[in-house]
């Protein structure tokens, strides 16, 4: 695992870096596999990055979108994170639908809905028995409270290492989400972490020792791959290394 940390002045810079490193990893899935495979981040971090790649003129067609997790609302909820990244980016440029798999959250079966997540997954990558499918990017942002997709402090979806996705719960609300074992297999991890209110959270993620059932985004620190913590100056003020 290489791991980067960046710090930025502000939340645009730190938006921009997260732009670049986006570009440079799409192209070179495409250059060298034919294909670019990326899981989005929910949440209100990645939107200005979702309208910047809106802006970009690349090979759609060689682009697959998934989500890295999903409230379990209809695409049209204001909850949406596929609705948001939809309306930030998706709509906007050429990339044909059948390249968007938007997790589905409409059987009004929370646990058979996080089964069909699972299918999605597997049916695109047909990963051999007992490996993992490898995305090129999987974007992601952390709650205040460490979490990260929709693998919240203290819940069993931490634990489960058999699946690519699975139901989460957010303080009793479902959520669908990936596995830690799919996020760590990502060629490039993209943590977008912006605000003062992450603070805390973020010292507990750096500390030499801790908690990963508490602070969950310290497991993705296990990663094999490439993975960058992009943190605006307010998040990490309090890190040894600001
Ligand atoms: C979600 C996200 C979640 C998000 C963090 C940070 O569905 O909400 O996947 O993990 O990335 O909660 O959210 P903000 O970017 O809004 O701070």
């Amino acid at each position: 695992m290489t791991e980067h940390i960046e710090v930025f002045s502000d939340r645009a810079a730190m938006i921009d870096r997260a732009f670049t490193i986006t570009i440079e990893s799409i192209q070179t899935a495409i250059n060298t596999r034919g294909r670019a495979i990326l899981a989005l981040a929910g949440g209100s971090t990645p939107k200005p990055l979702y309208e910047k790649l809106a802006t970009s003129h690349l090979p759609w067609d060689q682009i697959y979108i998934f989500w890295g997790d999903e409230r379990y609302v209809p695409i049209d909820h204001p909850d949406s994170n596929a609705g948001m990244a939809k309306q930030a980016w998706l709509d906007r440029v050429a990339i044909p639908e059948a390249n968007i798999f938007i997790t589905p959250t409409l059987g009004n079966d929370p646990a058979a809905d996080a089964d069909r997540f699972n299918a999605q997954i597997a049916n695109f990558f047909t990963p051999a028995t007992g490996t993992m499918p490898i995305f090129d990017v999987v974007m992601l942002g952390m709650g205040d409270d460490g979490h990260t997709a929709s693998l919240f402090p203290q819940t069993a979806a931490l634990e489960v290492t058999d699946r690519y996705a699975t139901l989460g719960e957010k303080s009793g609300e479902p959520r669908l989400t990936l596995t830690f074992p799919v996020l760590n297999r990502a060629r490039t991890l993209l943590m977008m972490i912006a605000g003062a209110n992450k603070q805390t959270a973020l010292t507990q993620i750096f500390a030499e020792t801790g908690d990963d059932r508490q602070y969950p985004s310290r497991r993705l620190r296990q990663t094999h791959n490439e993975l960058w913590w992009l943190l605006d100056a307010d998040a990490a003020i309090a890190l040894p290394t600001s």
